[in-house]
């Protein structure tokens, strides 16, 4: 039994797998291409929303104020540390799967079927707070043309029904008069008030549609949203200039390190996404020099964007004000300043952006699937591939499916704490992973090796847990209990159903 848990993949084997061109993905990606795929995951919610709860803090945790700037230095050296990482065994293993197949060949079976478990955290979770940002910006942006989507159509059960503390009274009447007026507005279906995110599922059906018919096509429709957001956070940065005021930026750090740091735990966020470029090696044309340009390229690229965004944005306005509406923070510091227009079109960038996040995420999370098919930890039908489009189409239907019917009914705050840590914990085991392999198999010929010898995966796993220890509790107990259920399937199928098990 304890073999079992512990029983490794060996990497040749994989290889040798991935190569079976019968089964096999289409390779079709180059460098460019997966610099963009970065790009297209990583800008997004995280730039457009989660900026004005690290800037202000909420009931759970202090705020950076303009001190954010700091945060998102943090951020991206603690994600820079797990890139190397990424960008190392993505050139050694170029296979689809990511984290879960690197894990797979160095810390064995269980804990490869853990961190594939927790990716569906960062992919399919994470998606669904994407989608709900998407739908909430998109209906911004349709009543600026005077369309209006129906209150129950465009809000969710957790909103209207989970009621925050009695205690603070503002808030508590304010939620409750919500709650009153969409169960008012909603139609009934045996007495039960239907109530959905409409927008958010239309859309999220509407890429799984896109993604079905095929990856070239999917990369084509990235590069133009990945152009228009760049367009759009610069449009941002140089309208917003002519309006700093350096007062706006005192005091600089009002909650001192902690708020630092808690923001930097909350923007987190709007770095997921360059690991995702790993997850399409198998359909990468050179893996072994594009998986690291791809990785790191498009780290680099966002944390240039994000550090000059949060200087205009915490010098355009108090960060204060923000309070007035967190979830379009970029917006309403234009509008601050009489920038109506401005406004707009920052809020049509962000429903691109969050289009391109939602397509990358949608593309990963299926891989991932497919690969835990392929070793036989879920169900055969996980790894089938299309006879003619060549796109693993089952689960890209299985997610879509799922991500849409979750964002219906659920609220953002929950999605993105949930996606910090579960992603955050991927990456320690990644850099744990290249400990091991540096170890175990020293000679294993690495065509990228971050440098500087365990350096950097050991400052990767404690930047990892020092952002942790900034999130709140309560996300850190959902986390481990959706581990404890992961844990229970594979004790009750995949040990069993393992492909290594044929092998002995
Ligand atoms: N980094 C991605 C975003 O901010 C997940 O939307």
């Amino acid at each position: 039994m304890f073999d079992k848990l512990f029983r490794t993949k060996k990497l040749d084997d994989i290889m040798a797998q991935a190569q079976d061109s019968e089964k096999g993905l289409k390779k079709s990606l180059g460098a460019f291409d997966l610099v963009l795929l970065g790009i297209g995951a990583i800008i997004g919610t995280g730039i457009f929303a989660t900026v004005g709860t690290a800037a202000l803090g909420d009931a759970e945790r202090p705020g950076a104020g303009p001190a954010m700037m700091l945060s998102f230095v943090i951020t991206s050296i603690a994600c820079a540390f797990t890139a190397l990482c990424y960008a190392e065994f993505a050139a050694m293993v170029p296979i689809s799967g990511s984290a879960y197949t690197y894990s797979y060949a160095t810390l064995g079976e269980m804990i490869a079927w853990i961190i594939g478990w927790d990716l569906i955290i960062e992919y399919a979770v994470g998606n669904v707070a994407v989608a709900i940002s998407w739908a909430g910006y998109f209906n911004q942006l349709i009543s600026g043309f005077g369309v209006q989507i129906p209150i129950w159509l465009s809000t969710n059960y957790t909103s209207v029904f989970l009621l925050p503390d009695p205690s603070s009274v503002e808030k508590y009447q304010a939620a409750l008069a919500f709650k009153q007026q969409v169960v008012a507005a909603a139609p009934n279906i045996g007495g039960i008030p239907i109530i959905f995110n409409l927008p958010a599922v239309f859309i999220v059906l509407a890429i799984t549609a896109i993604l079905v018919v095929g990856i070239k096509e999917s990369a084509w429709f990235n590069t133009v949203m990945v152009a228009i957001k760049i367009v759009i956070l610069m449009f941002f940065v140089v309208v917003g200039a002519f309006y700093v005021k350096p007062e706006n930026w005192q005091p600089f750090a009002p909650n001192g390190v902690s708020g630092i740091l808690a923001g930097a735990s909350v923007i987190f966020f709007a770095y997921i996404g360059f690991d995702a470029v790993s997850t399409v090696a198998e359909e990468t044309k050179n893996p072994k020099r594009d998986m690291p340009i791809g990785i790191i390229g498009s780290l680099v690229i966002c944390t240039f964007f994000y550090i000059i965004v949060a200087a205009v944005l915490t010098g355009m306005i108090p960060y204060q004000k923000l309070a007035e509406g967190a979830a379009e923070p970029l917006a309403i510091a234009l509008k601050y300043n009489g920038l109506n227009v401005a406004a707009g079109v920052v809020a049509f960038g962000a429903v691109v952006a969050n289009t391109a996040v939602l397509l990358v995420f949608q593309l990963g999370q299926p891989r991932i699937f497919f690969s835990m098919g392929r070793d036989g930890l879920l169900p055969p039908f996980f790894s089938k591939v299309h006879p003619k489009f060549k796109t693993p189409h089952v689960t890209t239907i299985l997610t879509g499916i799922a991500v849409a019917a979750t964002a219906a009914v659920s609220s953002i705050e929950m999605m993105v704490d949930l996606t910090n840590i579960g992603t955050l914990f991927a990456f320690i085991l990644v850099c744990v992973g290249i400990i091991i392999l540096r170890v175990k198999d020293p000679n294993r010929k690495r065509p990228f090796k971050a440098p500087f010898g365990l350096l950097f995966p050991i400052l990767g796993i404690l930047s990892c847990v020092l952002l942790i220890s900034y999130l709140p509790l309560s996300s850190v107990k959902r986390f481990i209990i959706w581990l404890a259920v992961g844990l229970m399937v594979y004790l009750l199928y995949g040990i069993r159903h393992s492909k290594l098990n044929q092998q002995k």
